[in-house]
């Protein structure tokens, strides 16, 4: 045996390279290849590996079970008890209304991992009938859409087109607080060779060229970095409130093309077609949280959830403009170079600090193609903060 066949006895950490955030981890032999099980200096370690490089990448955890997946999310976050929820309440998730309906699809075990992909599926871990995943896709949710002809189905040798679906951060904005931590798990991906395309459709015409379904992030550190100082002030010091179920409220509006905001035409449904909400739930939070392991500001709004901006000098914007000064402030931030598009192997767990970056799904399938998924993240107790 080589000295670097023999596996380290703690986690080591290796930065990404030539990429804007993100790492890998890979784990020490004493933990029989689950997370879960790392005592605790190597989970002070791996903690901090996440709020330091945003997203980790464990390969090789294509047995992490459901159960073990769970504990591991719970892990990162002191403030929560053992009466926890997922990361949004299920009885409005499953609202018809919601922009974020699914089936809800969980681990019958362990319901607060939830199951995503394209496709259909049949494991006794998702009950006794076949599971049918659908992939969103921003035909769904943007205002204007890309030709489908472009999209799917494309003649042999050419690249099918895509859109960020939604750049987000996992959050309910009502009643409970966004997670610290999300793991999200690959268990069937599709091939690294399938390209597709990710069309921006901004002034500039930017594009990406990702893996199919490759998971995108952006650092909101980097995002507040590239403010001018001014703009630094003012987000430092404003305070944005999310609607009531913003979700529901949405449900009949279309985004910008690349996701980040909502298109203001005045879809929106009224506050009293929603269902009940009371004002002592409806979140308002700073728009920078500070990270607590680097002290660095990150600018962490869900554009498209928007409802209020609150100004230091007492000014409050409105929908329509709260969503255009964010947009202005959040747009530079997904500019290509900033992209760090996580593009899956199968079994690979990826630990995103939820506080820290914005997400978003891109991609389509053809009939007939597969991907299969588990997520997990909990709403956490603990309201988020910056230390201006
Ligand atoms: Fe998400």
């Amino acid at each position: 045996m080589t000295t670097s066949q023999i596996k380290s006895d703690t986690i080591t950490v290796t930065p990404l390279k030539d990429k804007p955030l993100g790492c890998t981890v890979s784990l020490p032999s004493y933990c029989h290849n689950d997370p879960s099980l790392l005592n605790e200096n190597d989970h002070k370690k791996l903690y901090e590996a996440v709020l330091t490089y945003l997203v980790v990448v464990i390969p090789g955890q294509g047995d992490f079970s459901p159960k073990s997946q769970y504990n591991l999310t719970k892990s990162f976050d002191s403030s929560l008890s053992d009466e926890i929820s997922y990361g949004h309440e299920d009885k409005i998730l499953a609202n018809d209304k919601s922009i974020l309906k699914r089936d809800l699809i969980t681990i019958k075990e362990q319901p607060e991992v939830h199951v995503l992909g394209n496709g259909v599926w049949n494991n006794p871990k998702y009950g006794k009938d076949d599971i049918n995943l659908k992939h969103p896709t921003h035909f769904t949710f943007h205002k204007d859409h890309l030709p489908k002809e472009k999209c799917f189905n494309v003649p042999e040798g050419e690249i099918p087109w895509t859109r960020f679906y939604r750049w987000h951060i996992d959050s309910a904005l009502y009643k409970l607080y966004p997670p610290k931590i999300t793991t999200l798990l690959g268990l069937k991906v599709p091939s690294k060779e399938k390209r597709q395309l990710v069309k921006y459709d901004d002034d500039e015409q930017n594009e990406l060229l990702v893996q199919q379904a490759a998971t995108c992030f952006v650092s909101g550190a980097n995002a507040f970095d590239l403010l001018s100082e001014e703009d630094k002030v003012l987000v430092l010091n404003s305070k944005v409130m999310y609607a009531p179920h913003p979700y529901i409220y949405i449900s009949q509006c279309g985004a910008t093309n690349d996701g980040l905001t909502i298109c203001n035409e005045g879809k929106e449904l009224d506050l009293n077609e929603l269902p009940s909400w009371e004002e002592k739930h409806i979140m308002k939070l700073p728009l920078v949280w500070t990270n607590p392991v680097t002290g660095k500001h990150h600018l962490q709004v869900h554009g498209c959830c928007v409802y209020k901006l609150f100004l230091p000098n007492g000014k409050v914007l409105e929908l329509e403009q709260a969503r255009e000064l964010i947009y202005k402030w959040m747009k530079p931030a997904i500019n290509p170079e900033h992209v760090y598009a996580h593009e899956w192997s199968n079994g690979e767990l990826c630990i995103f600090y939820n506080r820290g970056v914005w997400h978003s799904v891109s991609g389509q399938f053809d009939e007939g193609e597969t991907r299969l998924c588990h997520q997990c993240n909990i709403a956490s107790n603990e309201i988020p903060t910056v230390n201006a």
